[in-house]
């Protein structure tokens, strides 16, 4: 099974602020997050789960989390799950909620056999899974966000890390009228010799 992180950053590798928003508006990317997840398995932090506002939909969600009921962080208003810790909802979201990312990834891989699972954040789920993923697809949004409460992923904290990794394509987005920000997405992929590590240390 692949494991994929997929992310969005400033400059300053601000991910968010800590109240749940994103400090950016880009549709096309947004887009590009629905279009590249759909149908797919997603592993989401509770924060992140909270600040979207709902269940994501079309993909199976794997939350993370220690609690069983989340709410709506700008609606103030509970997000609605019928069941207790795995299910269905009204409109076709399913579910489940497991206690840590290693948990996440193994259900993913034993209960769903799927092929390709997402990691869509927030900070501790990325952290915790990049030893796990194969692939980094990473929006860097030009521009540096200022506030003061901001939550903050760095995908490359050493050089060690850096060089864990190659990049297989990029795409540059230019500003327009509807995305007032330049950004670009790259592929990264895992270099062979390390996925060949993760695959041996898994077999055991
Ligand atoms: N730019 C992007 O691409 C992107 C993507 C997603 C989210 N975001 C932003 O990121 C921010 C939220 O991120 P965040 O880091 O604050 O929160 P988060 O990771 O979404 O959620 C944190 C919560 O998830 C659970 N959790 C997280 N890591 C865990 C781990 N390793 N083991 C066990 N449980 C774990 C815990 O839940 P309990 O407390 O319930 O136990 C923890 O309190 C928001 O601003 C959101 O908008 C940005």
């Amino acid at each position: 099974m692949k494991v994929s992180i997929i992310v969005a950053v400033s400059k300053n590798n601000v991910i968010g602020t800590k109240a749940g928003d994103i400090p950016w508006e880009l549709p096309k990317d947004l887009k590009h997050f629905r279009d590249t997840t759909h149908g797919f398995p997603c592993i989401i932090g509770r924060i992140s789960l909270e600040a979207f506002g709902d269940l994501l939909p079309n993909r199976f969600n794997i939350i993370v989390s220690s609690k069983k009921e989340f709410i709506n962080i700008r609606e103030k208003i509970a997000i609605n799950l019928p069941e207790y810790e795995t299910g269905i909802t009204e409109k076709g979201a399913q579910y489940v909620i497991v206690k840590s990312v290693k948990e996440a990834v193994d259900y993913a891989k034993d209960i769903l056999k799927t092929d390709l699972v997402y990691i869509c954040g927030g900070k501790g789920i990325y952290e915790d899974s990049q030893q796990y993923s194969h692939e980094l697809i990473i929006t860097d949004v030009d521009v540096h966000i200022e506030e003061n409460d901001v939550v903050i992923y760095n995908p490359f904290p050493s050089n060690d890390e850096r060089n864990k990794w190659k990049v297989v394509n990029q795409i540059h987005h230019p500003k327009d009228h509807q995305n007032n920000l330049d950004f670009s997405i790259t592929y990264y992929v895992k270099n062979e010799e390390i996925l060949i590590d993760y695959k041996v240390e898994n077999q055991n």
